[in-house]
Parts: structure tokens; sequence; C-alpha cells
């Protein structure tokens, strides 16, 4: 694969995060809202507004690549966003905790899959950044993980499977870097070497 198309790949999943982001941020807002414990509003509102960090650095990244986020994408996330965090009003805790340690387990991936991106595009200068927010997506998942596992209903079902430990999140890049370093040098046989979890891109799609 050619530099060319690592940097699509990467100003692709950008467009998708920085409206994600945003679908989270409103969601997380109606989600906080509609708690009544102190402590879960709390930590829910840090993540709100770890989502709207998340978002403008995503959307410097862009600026830098002098590309736009989607408008279409734009108003779908609004409208997504502030839709869910209407419902967390009616669905009850369960189920508003459960659908945001999900989307969150596939959020550590998509910032995965960005940095490799970044760095088989020659865009060294994100990678922490990158690598950075997966980690604090690591820790959103782990937080509602948490929740859920500490309701009867989430004893009894069967969730979503548990992230490596987030230590793993650099040490798999290290190693990605380590076995990935001719694929930017474009050598044939090894270009296609980028792993793109699968449901990274989809989720994405879903989430804006
Ligand atoms: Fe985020
Ligand atoms: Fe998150």
């Amino acid at each position: 694969m050619s530099d060319q198309n690592h940097l699509q790949n990467l100003v692709e999943l950008l467009r998708l995060a920085y409206s994600a982001e945003l679908a989270a941020a409103y969601a997380y807002r109606g989600h906080w809202h509609s708690v009544s414990d102190a402590d879960e509003r709390e930590q829910i509102l840090k993540i709100e507004n770890e989502e709207w960090h998340h978002r403008e650095l995503v959307g410097q990244m862009l600026k830098q690549l002098e590309t736009n986020p989607s408008r279409i994408r734009e108003l779908r996330a609004t409208i997504v966003g502030r839709v869910l965090g209407a419902l967390c009003h009616f669905t009850g805790w369960f189920a508003p905790m459960y659908g945001a340690g999900r989307l969150e387990s596939r959020n550590i991936r998509e910032y995965e899959t960005a940095a490799r991106y970044a760095r088989d595009a020659g865009h060294d200068e994100f990678v922490d950044c990158f690598l950075m927010m997966a980690e604090v997506e690591w820790q959103h998942e782990n937080y509602f993980r948490s929740r859920v596992l500490s309701h009867r209903l989430g004893k009894r079902l069967r969730i979503w499977p548990e992230p490596p430990p987030r230590e793993m999140i650099r040490k798999s890049f290290a190693e990605y870097v380590l076995h990935a370093v001719p694929s930017r040098q474009n050598f044939p046989t090894l270009g296609d070497a980028v792993e793109v979890p699968h449901d990274a891109v989809v989720i994405s799609q879903h989430a804006d």
C-alpha cells in the first residue's frame, strides 16, 4: 500500500472519529444528567469532557491535513448523540451503561488503528496523541464495564470481550512498528501489513 493510500485511510478514519466524538459527547451529556448517583454523574461528565477534548485534537489534525469534517456526518452525529442522550432518561440505568461500554471498547481499537495509519502515512507526530486517546478510551471502557458488572443483569449477561491490559496499547504498537518497518518503504510484499480492526471502522460508521 502506498503512503498516499495510508494517508487516505488516516483522513477517512479521522473524519469518522471527529463526528463520532460529537455523538458520544452529546450522548454522555444526556447520560450523566439521567443518573442520580453523584459519583456516576461526576464520572460521566468527566468522560463527556474527555470526548470533547478528543474531538478538538482530531479537529486539529484534520486542519493540519487540510481536510474538513463531513457536514452530513456532523449533522447526523448531532442528531444521534442528542437522541441517545435523551433516551437515557427513559431506558433505565443499565442499557446506557452497557451501550457506552461496548462502544468504548471499539473506540480503543479505532485510535490504535489511527496510530498505525499515521505511522504508515509518515505522520509520526500524531502517533503519541492517538495512543494517548486509545488509553483514555480504555479507561472509559473500564469504568462502564465496572458499572455494568456491579448490576445484577451484568452478572448474568455475557458482556463484550474485555480489552487487553492498558499497557498493551503501546506495546502492541511498538511491536507493529518493529514488524511493519518495510511497509513504509513500499516493499510490495509487505505493503499491506496494516491490520485494520474490522469493526473499528464499522463502529465509527455506526457512531456517526
Ligand atoms: Fe473519545
Ligand atoms: Fe470514550
